[in-house]
């Protein structure tokens, strides 16, 4: 089905639905398809987290959390052309887990694409997800754009095969957020010659946009917000006039601009993750033009899991993100500064004090 809306009436929209509660998903509309007519929408959901408790038991917030994002994602109108899903459906890599997270995912009406998440990996190295869902990094083209899926969550192979003694801890060391023990992830070597040969078919004034898990830029290492051969694939990126990288993984807002690339992240279905300057002892590493929101509410378990509207006009992305017991903030780009700002809170004037901690 094809109906086209223009921007106004999808935030009109995008509203009517914020109103009906807080969405843990995203609708993306990309209005820069080569054809004349070709706009068009994707969802986003991303980082659900299922966890196994035992039997048939999985943790009620975090499969809540899925259910309520599917829901919402089959009332959309216009239907999204496809769905996007951000990785780690599941929390220690369990088949269990991730068969649980693929029931719930599969009430979705339409299409779904998948990117590979840490904890869907280290504990088989991916060979459960992938018997399900496939490859674990593919491009498509839609409607004018060229979309690209990349692992980038993988990282030194003598830390994957002989550091550990079993997979459960190795998964239980990668699933960890401040562990001075993890190691930096990467797309790798395989998937950048991967990566080079597929772009060359690319005219270089078609949009790209790049999916993975992972920022591929450098945000906090003690953290894995990071990819540790980012610049690599940034240089593989370069060419192209506009590109965007979509991604999940850090369960908060971020954006940033590094040359022709804009990264935003999505929100996780699941629980937010701290600023790094809520945590004293660690540097603040969050890219400069992202501005830090308060600390979530962690009696309230949707609190800032909430979803963003992705407007992709002309290339460049505006992002409205709608919080629960947060103030909603809009990230538009700006055309004379060349980057996205927060349009309220950019200003440094305008910000409120994160909290430190509850
Ligand atoms: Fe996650
Ligand atoms: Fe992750």
């Amino acid at each position: 089905m094809s109906k086209t809306i223009n921007r106004r009436e999808f935030l009109k929209r995008g509203s009517a639905l914020v109103a009906a509660g807080s969405l843990p998903l995203s609708l993306v509309e990309v209005a820069f398809g080569k054809a004349a007519g070709e706009n068009f929408t994707f969802a986003y959901i991303s980082d659900s987290h299922i966890t196994h408790v035992k039997g048939s038991e999985f943790v009620r917030n975090w499969d809540r959390g899925l259910i309520r994002a599917v829901a919402e994602a089959n009332l959309l109108d216009p239907r999204p052309d496809f769905i996007f899903y951000g990785g780690d459906i599941a929390q220690l890599g369990k088949a269990e887990e991730i068969d649980h997270g693929l029931e719930i995912l599969g009430g979705l009406n339409g299409k779904v694409h998948y990117v590979m998440g840490e904890h869907d990996y280290y504990l088989d190295l991916g060979d459960y997800w992938k018997k399900q869902l496939g490859p674990d990094h593919y491009s498509f083209d839609h409607k004018g754009v060229h979309f690209v899926v990349l692992n980038s969550i993988l990282t030194f192979d003598d830390w994957t095969n002989n550091k550990w003694p079993t997979a459960a801890e190795r998964m239980h060391q990668m699933a960890r957020l401040d562990n001075p023990q993890g190691s930096p992830f990467m797309v790798g070597d395989a998937q950048r010659e991967w990566l080079k040969t597929d772009l060359e078919k690319v005219g270089k004034d078609t949009p790209v946009v790049v999916f993975s898990h992972s920022p591929i830029q450098k945000i906090h290492k003690g953290w894995n917000f990071w990819t540790d051969d980012a610049e690599q694939v940034q240089a593989l990126l370069k060419p192209f006039d506009k590109v965007t990288v979509i991604y999940g993984h850090v369960h908060q807002i971020q954006y940033n601009q590094i040359g022709n690339i804009s990264f935003h992240s999505a929100m996780a279905t699941a629980w937010p993750w701290p600023y790094p300057s809520t945590y004293t002892q660690v540097q603040t590493w969050l890219p400069k033009l992202t501005v830090e929101m308060n600390r979530a509410d962690p009696f309230f378990e949707r609190d800032a899991t909430g979803w963003q509207f992705i407007n992709l006009h002309t290339g460049n992305v505006d992002m409205s993100y709608m919080l629960p017991d947060n103030s909603n903030r809009v990230v538009a780009f700006d055309t004379r500064a060349g980057k996205p700002v927060d349009t309220k809170y950019q200003a440094v004037a305008n910000r409120i004090p994160p909290q430190t901690h509850y």
